[in-house]
């Protein structure tokens, strides 16, 4: 039997120059492998708890000592000499070592490093890729990528509300020719906003574009340009997805959208996507409404969900449990996977079935902080579901892991779905 011989944490720095973990195991057979930790930005108040350690002194508190010592001190006392093989035990001796529902003892990022470093071990201990370990005869395939084009919101300054304006090119038959879509249309884009007067300086935290726009509207009017002068059908090839992230505006009841000197009601707000989804190829709106405004999302559902993936990000937060609420109360239809947002793998694979078995569509997501660890990618396809967003095709912490979904197209063992993830609403 593979069992869990040590483990070696240590603080790296993410996308942002912010600290996160390293997790090093090592098996019985001596296999070590490392994983590192990815941390948001926009982040939803149900999330586990990334622990940081507080210190001003060092990276304005950011610093994630404690977490790394936790790994060691309290972690692996638990977890030494354990099957490897057992992603469930050891996730729940993980849980079980933190004690605290939101996993702030330990720091879902010190757990969630452990748990993907041993299963990382596993995969190579057996010889095979890691999407197979992970998949545990799950049927696997490659994901049509979400990619940001424009970034707004805490991710750009809040030059405009919204967080994220992106291109699902499904219509292809690969994945680099998705790709290849992509990044001619990240490039027509950047090269009408630089025609239109805007300046461009530099990236967004996602890699993508961040100009001042003008509104909300104008960025969903730029993008669909942009997919035509590259020369694409919307909708039919490309198509548009939001991340509205809209806790990060909402106060008093209301979504501020300061960029239109207005402020909307939840059924206003609805009413708004609903006239931008008539007007742009939009099939796909994350966070519309706020993350605890469950009959907003009822509503939003009722009116939108057979025309559209309504995916909850900061409302689910990759939680089983809010995953459960929104399947029985009919609030959302698609699950934005986040690792960190639980910090198990076990967790992550349980909202995954959960999702899957309803009818849900699910998007596993990288974080707007993010590492050049590619394991994102075989999460995404192990878990069967089409799907991934990663950020725009620029910056390395991106890359890294579309790199790795070309590798795995080249190799020629997994399928590419395309249009089928969208069946029914494009
Ligand atoms: P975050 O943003 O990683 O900053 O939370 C990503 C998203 O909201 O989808
Ligand atoms: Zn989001």
């Amino acid at each position: 039997m593979l069992t869990i011989n040590g483990l070696f944490a240590y603080e790296i720095l993410d996308s942002r120059g912010r600290p996160t973990l390293a997790v090093e195991a090592e098996l019985s057979n001596g296999v070590r492998a490392t994983a590192q930790v990815p941390s948001g930005a926009s982040t939803g108040s149900h999330e586990a708890v990334e622990l940081r350690d507080g210190d001003a002194a060092r990276y304005r508190g950011r610093g994630v000592r404690a977490a790394v010592s936790n790994v060691r001190a309290l972690l692996l006392p638990s977890v030494a000499g354990c099957a490897a093989e057992d992603q469930k035990d050891l996730d729940g001796r993980l849980i079980a070592a933190d004690g605290t529902a939101s996993k702030s003892r330990a720091g879902a990022n010190a757990i969630l490093g452990v748990s993907c470093a041993v299963a990382r071990a596993v995969s190579i201990s057996r010889g095979e890729p890691l999407w197979k370990t992970l998949g545990a005869g799950r049927a696997a395939i490659l994901p049509v990528p979400m990619i940001n084009i424009f970034s707004g919101g805490l991710h750009a300054g809040h030059n405009i509300e919204f967080q994220d304006f992106l291109a699902i090119p499904h219509g292809f038959d690969t994945c680099a020719e998705a790709l290849h879509a992509a990044v001619a249309i990240h490039t027509a884009a950047g090269e009408l906003v630089q025609r239109r007067g805007y300046t461009l300086t530099g990236v967004a935290d996602e890699g993508g574009w961040g100009p001042a726009l003008r509104s909300n509207e104008e960025a969903l009017a730029l993008l669909t340009e942009a997919i035509e002068t590259a020369g694409f059908h919307p909708r039919d090839q490309v198509a548009i997805a939001i991340d509205v992230a809209s806790s990060h505006f909402h106060r008093d009841g209301r979504y501020h959208l300061t960029t239109e000197g207005r402020a909307l009601g939840s059924e206003e707000m609805t009413g708004l996507l609903e006239s931008w989804m008539a007007r742009y190829p939009v099939i796909s709106i994350e966070d519309g409404l706020h993350e605890d405004d469950w009959s907003g999302w009822k509503g939003l559902t009722e009116r939108l969900g057979t025309r559209a993936q309504l995916v909850g990000d900061d409302f689910f937060t990759t939680d089983p449990a809010r995953v459960r609420r929104g399947i029985e109360e009919r609030a959302g239809n698609a699950v934005l996977v986040k690792m960190n947002q639980i910090g198990t793998l076990t967790e992550t694979f349980a909202v995954v079935d959960m999702a899957r078995q309803a009818g849900f569509r699910a998007v596993v997501s990288a974080r707007s902080g993010d590492t050049e660890d590619p394991f994102l990618s075989d999460l995404a396809v192990a878990s069967g579901m089409g799907q991934i967003k990663v950020g725009s095709v620029t910056r390395s912490e991106r890359l890294a892991k579309y790199n790795r979904l070309l590798e795995l197209e080249a190799r020629g063992v997994l399928r590419f779905p395309g249009s089928e993830i969208f069946r029914g609403i494009v």
